[in-house]
């Protein structure tokens, strides 16, 4: 639902594009002579490659190469001993079931999917271990463990009132529509390649490093993604192994992972299981939260995500202590997925505490507020700005919280159950370093350059808004290119952090263009500009105009003629203001409220309706912030209800490696959303004042949406998917 106040503001720039197909993703990139590389994957979860025969797919008409560990060449990123990340092709090793081991490159697609049917392999296989309760014995820390705030056992141990429950996610994959793909062109000793990428920069490393090639001789190319969520945060084996393929077979060669295959090789939401002990006093205050978390790894490598650090800072507690463990599993190595860990910790601290608030009796609003953090717990520092409070209020107010019934299975609609509950959510508002290009031409255009990508939140849209409003002049005047090493360099998309990144290069980058129109305008003969610094004037209108005297003004079309340009740009790179940011915790906040209806009697969950409420600064693109709000959301409601990766012990293999057995949410299971959005004025976190808000949004969801299942029926669920066996059993 777009809100009238909506309707006015600027609609995505790629919008057309993305609708009529002009817009081209990355398998739909062409080289002359292009060939096709279809690839051959493990049957096995664990264990070693002993031969491939490839004689009879080499047969084949079309066929050009099969490329497996035998005959792959040799990369030095290889050397590296385990833990490390999975190179393909490089090693008889498996390490995971579906793992790529060979490609068999033909002229034709079908050609080549049809001989790798043909590739025989044989293994010497070993015991797989899948199952995340079986190896949880073997848990480790990867990094350092946070020292303990107070004395948390001790705390929970005298609290009054406790809570200690488990709490269990399963493995989530990302499911982007776009599938994970690579087109690779070799012209020489220079490389070109079209990548899925959420961060260009970062595949051009892996290039570098994986082929021994200067840094210069790559072109990566990523104009547009349909979706990535966090899956595209690294090169996947589809980036080496195509690149690798073109140079050996001196032609250029796509490689695009299939629905079914995309479920092996670019990451998931790992597996967690979570411990949380609460303790409070009467009235509601928290005296102790301890939170243990482990969650998966793969075998050769450690990666970890905080699902803990929520419980360090989201409410003020004077006893603390968290842990966070990772444990091996012969799967692939998890990934970054959409408000990673913050999201699975999320889930478990805001059900405890929803468990919490039914024992002390105290609305779960309430005792949130009544453990408002101030200043972060964690640090005491103070926070650079934090609406949360604000957010409670309108978005319980729109919802309508003070009609609720606090009593479980209290409220129906004719034979459904209805139960309204709530969460918060938070993110931190990070910002790095970022450059971008501005071009001011005498024509009254501008063209905006940054080697940024937009995975789908609007980028291209959010820098458009910016730059059009930071040289007056109309949206449609304004072109932003991103995707491709040759701009300017900036941080890929990853942690919500893309509009206070870029964003902020290009607010400067565009205040330096028209610092240099008015400087040099100023040392013209006569000139009514003479003196006139830039702060001293507005870009309004296509022009400028000296402040408080609206009879100086000119155009750019003008000033360019006057000054003798065709256009004026201005490369800029922006860095954050650490000093200032390190005295701050800077963080987005939200409030979130939902109701579902429940039939007891076919298990089914609707959500029916939910109020998000955000606090993240400043909105620079209303409608843009709508959608990830809203898209916030609909992910919480599959995570909730739907999303599951469901691994078949017995193999280490995915049973759903498709879009018919996991579970996406569609429009028929998604209710009613609003968004609201709080103000902050927040001068500290960039110049913007713009914070994150693409991952914040969906942070509070499953918890949310399992209280209000919580209340609807009286049953807690701690173990996600809430799916309709569970209701009914
Ligand atoms: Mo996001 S998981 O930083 O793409």
């Amino acid at each position: 639902m777009i809100d009238d106040d909506l309707k006015n503001q600027p609609s995505r720039v790629d919008g057309r594009a993305k609708v009529t197909g002009a817009a081209k993703y990355i398998a739909e990139h062409k080289f002359p002579g292009l060939t096709y590389g279809y690839l051959v994957q493990s049957t096995i979860a664990r264990g070693k490659i002993l031969d491939i025969d490839s004689t009879e797919a080499e047969k084949k008409p079309g066929v050009i190469k099969v490329i497996s560990h035998k005959n792959a060449p040799k990369l030095s990123i290889t050397e590296r001993p385990i833990p490390r990340p999975f190179y393909a092709l490089t090693s008889p090793e498996i390490w995971f079931n579906g793992q790529p081991i060979a490609v068999v490159v033909a002229e034709t697609f079908e050609q080549a999917r049809f001989a790798a049917g043909l590739v025989k392999v044989t293994y010497d296989q070993q015991k797989s271990e899948t199952n995340i309760r079986n190896a949880m014995a073997q848990g480790f820390t990867a990094g350092r463990d946070q020292a303990d705030r107070g004395n948390p056992v001790q705390a929970f141990a005298d609290a009054e009132f406790k809570v200690e429950a488990e709490y269990h996610l399963p493995i989530e994959h990302h499911n982007a529509m776009e599938p994970h793909a690579t087109v690779a062109n070799w012209e020489g000793s220079k490389l070109t390649v079209y990548e899925k990428s959420q961060g260009i920069s970062g595949s051009v490393n892996y290039l570098a490093n994986a082929f021994g090639i200067p840094a210069a001789d790559i072109r990566v190319l990523s104009p547009f993604s349909g979706g990535a969520f966090g899956a595209a945060l690294r090169s996947g084996p589809q980036l080496l192994i195509a690149t690798m393929a073109a140079r050996e077979t001196k032609r250029p060669v796509k490689v695009v992972y299939s629905r079914r295959q995309l479920a092996t090789a670019h990451g998931y939401r790992p597996e967690s299981v979570q411990n949380i002990k609460l303790g409070a006093d009467k009235t509601g205050k928290l005296t102790a939260i301890i939170h243990e978390a482990t969650h998966n790894t793969s075998a050769h490598e450690n990666f970890s995500e905080g699902l803990v650090g929520v419980s360090r800072s989201l409410y003020a507690c004077p006893n603390v202590k968290t842990v966070a463990k990772i444990t091996r599993l012969d799967l692939q190595t998890p990934l970054w997925m959409r408000a990673p860990g913050m999201v699975s910790g999320a889930f478990a601290l805001e059900s405890a505490l929803d468990e919490l608030s039914y024992k002390l009796k105290i609305d779960p609003m309430q005792l949130r507020l009544m453990n408002y953090a101030e200043t972060d717990p964690d640090n005491g520092k103070p926070f650079s700005s934090k609406a949360l409070r604000e957010c409670y209020k309108q978005a319980s107010e729109r919802f309508g919280w003070s009609k609720r019934n606090p009593e479980p299975r209290s409220m129906r609609d004719g034979r459904l159950l209805v139960g309204w509950g709530m969460a918060t959510g938070t993110w931190p508002a990070g910002q790095s370093p970022a450059s971008a290009r501005v071009t001011l031409r005498a024509d009254g255009t501008a063209l905006v350059e940054s080697g940024t990508t937009d995975i789908g939140p609007g980028t291209y849209t959010t820098m458009t808004i910016i730059a059009a409003r930071s040289l007056g002049l109309p949206i449609e005047k304004v072109r932003f290119a991103l995707g491709d090493n040759d701009l300017p360099p900036s941080p890929g998309q990853g942690g919500s952090t893309t509009t206070s990144s870029v964003g902020t290069a290009v607010q400067e980058a565009c205040g330096l263009v028209v610092k240099e129109i008015v400087e040099t305008l100023g040392k013209e003969q006569n000139s009514p500009f003479a003196g006139v610094a830039v702060n001293d004037v507005l870009v309004e209108n296509g022009g400028i105009t000296v402040k408080g005297r609206s009879d100086t003004r000119i155009s750019f079309a003008d000033a360019l003629k006057r000054i003798n340009k065709e256009n004026v740009s201005v490369l800029h790179r922006s860095t954050p203001n650490a000093g200032e940011r390190s005295k701050y915790t800077i963080a987005s906040h939200g409030a979130q409220f939902a109701e579902v209806k429940v039939d007891e009697e076919i298990g089914t969950i609707r959500v029916t309706r939910v109020v998000q409420g955000t606090a993240a600064g400043k909105i620079i693109n209303p409608k843009g912030a709508h959608g990830q709000e809203m898209g916030g959301v609909v992910w919480g409601i599959g995570m909730a209800l739907t999303e599951k990766t469901d691994v078949d012990h017995r193999f280490g293999r995915i049973m759903n490696p498709n879009l018919a057995g996991y579970h996406v949410p569609v429009n028929a299971d998604v209710g009613q959303i609003e968004t609201i959005f709080v103000d902050e004025d927040d001068k500290i976190v960039n110049p913007l004042g713009a914070k994150g808000l693409g991952e914040l949004g969906l942070v509070g969801i499953p918890a949310v949406i399992a209280n209000a299942v919580y209340h609807a029926t009286g049953k807690r669920f701690r173990e996600l998917p809430i799916t309709p066996d569970k209701i009914i059993l």
